[in-house]
């Protein structure tokens, strides 16, 4: 008997549902995804980067940002970004509609992107921290990026978009430095990474209704020792039970 029918509708049946199952059914559920109206239906999500802040984004590509920051909010299950102050919600696609290539990030040296932009809201936060971290962050690890700038002697007056500098960065005098244009569109785009806007798909959590008064800080602590809070009585620890010790 001739199987040669069977076993190619076999394969081909194959085939057709793993085609099916990785290729159709991801892209009808978010290959047609485009902008949505959020916040009370006045804001469309998420809004298109400023042609400055797009070609940051191939400076940051180009850069290699992407080898110890990522941007994705992880879901609490996972971590802990929410108590990191690193996004109120999970990354979804839809944070991704406009970036291309989407730099994901796989490790994490430095704190996670998604919403740097909100935690740094100025560009020439991001200007002096490319320059030299440790102006901001001392001790910092993240290397400077001193290349990003010109380090030129002061003409007639000095460059209005010149650094501002503290006594122990700043040049020798007469010299100044200025973001060359690769910095000004990388710190651009880095005030654009703001993917907090709530979405159906990935909503802010609700807070917890509790009588209990709020706990000052998320941590990784177990539930119970994490707490501010005075303690109920001014007896030590030991000295509140009677209970032997042993
Ligand atoms: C070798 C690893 C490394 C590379 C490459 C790197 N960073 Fe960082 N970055 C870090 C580390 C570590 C920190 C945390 C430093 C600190 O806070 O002291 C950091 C912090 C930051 C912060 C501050 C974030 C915050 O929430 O405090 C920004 C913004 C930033 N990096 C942007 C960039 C950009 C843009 C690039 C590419 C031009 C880049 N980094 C490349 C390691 C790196």
């Amino acid at each position: 008997m001739n199987r040669a029918p069977l076993i190619f509708l076999g394969v081909f049946a194959a085939l057709a549902f793993s085609w099916a199952g990785l290729v159709l059914a991801p892209q009808i559920q978010i290959g047609g995804q485009g902008q949505k109206l959020v916040q009370g239906g006045d804001t469309l999500y998420p809004a298109r980067r400023s042609g400055m802040a797009q070609q940051g984004a191939a400076v940051y590509v180009s850069l290699g940002c992407v080898y110890c920051h990522s941007q994705q909010v992880q879901p609490r299950e996972w971590g802990y970004d929410n108590a990191r102050g690193w996004g109120k919600r999970r990354s979804v696609a839809q944070d991704y509609l406009f970036d291309e290539p989407v730099q994901l990030g796989a490790r994490r040296v430095g704190p996670d992107l998604s919403n740097v932009g909100l935690r740094f809201t100025n560009e020439t936060f991001f200007l002096e921290f490319l320059y030299n971290p440790q102006m901001h962050h001392p001790g910092s690890t993240m290397p400077p990026f001193p290349f990003l700038f010109d380090r030129r002697r002061i003409g007639k007056t000095p460059s209005p978009d010149a650094l501002k500098l503290p006594q122990q960065f700043a040049p020798e005098a007469g010299y100044e430095v200025v973001p060359k244009s690769g910095a000004r569109k990388l710190a651009a785009y880095l005030v654009s990474l703001q993917s907090e806007a709530p979405l159906f798909e990935a909503p802010w959590p609700k807070a917890k209704r509790t009588n209990a008064p709020p706990a000052a800080l998320d941590t990784n602590a177990p539930p119970g020792t994490a707490t501010n809070a005075a303690p109920a009585t001014n007896a030590s620890a030991a000295a509140a039970t009677n209970a032997p010790t042993k």
